[in-house]
């Protein structure tokens, strides 16, 4: 039976802290899954579909992907998802104790609702600082965001 994987979230957009957990998680699975999910709770800067794109670009430029598959999901329940690619686990990276305060409700309740596990990963503490909405306020304001994001979104962000 092949271990499959799920590395969701917003990708709004992606981050060199997201690539790190895609990286470290990539070898411990057969297949892993990272899949775009729109979350309500967030103002989006990216349509789906150009997330999806430019986590295709950054996992391709990292030299990643032999076991990746990108997609996305917006028609329900993220284990709905998980149920039908025969995935039992989902993987969130742990930057630091407010993570942990979010992602456990969520953990508690995706296994409730369908067995499914949930791998807390810790990325690099060099990353630790780093998220989506912070590259989105950079980037919004003209900064720079070229430490903080795999370079084919920097290109994409420079230039939209
Ligand atoms: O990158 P984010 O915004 O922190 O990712 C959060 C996300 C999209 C992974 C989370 O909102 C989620 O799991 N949404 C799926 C909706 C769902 O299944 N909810 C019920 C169980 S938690």
């Amino acid at each position: 039976m092949s271990r499959i994987a799920v590395v969701p979230g917003s990708f709004d957009p992606i981050t060199l802290g997201h690539l790190d957990v895609i990286e470290r998680a990539a070898p411990l699975y057969d297949e892993l899954h990272v899949v775009v999910v729109h979350n309500p709770d967030k103002a989006a800067l990216l349509p789906i579909a150009q997330r999806v794109s430019l986590l295709e670009s950054s996992v391709r430029d990292a030299g990643l992907g032999d076991n990746i598959v990108v997609a996305s999901w917006s028609v329900g329940l993220l284990v709905d998802y998980c149920t039908d690619v025969g995935a039992s686990v989902l993987i969130k990276g742990i930057r630091s104790q407010i993570d942990v305060a979010y992602e456990t409700p969520m953990a508690i309740v995706n296994r409730d609702l369908a067995d499914v596990e949930t791998v807390f990963m810790l990325p690099n503490p060099a990353h630790a600082h780093v998220s989506s909405s912070l590259v989105r306020q950079v980037a919004a304001l003209g900064g720079d965001v070229g430490p903080y994001v795999p370079p084919a979104v920097g290109r994409y962000l420079r230039s939209s």
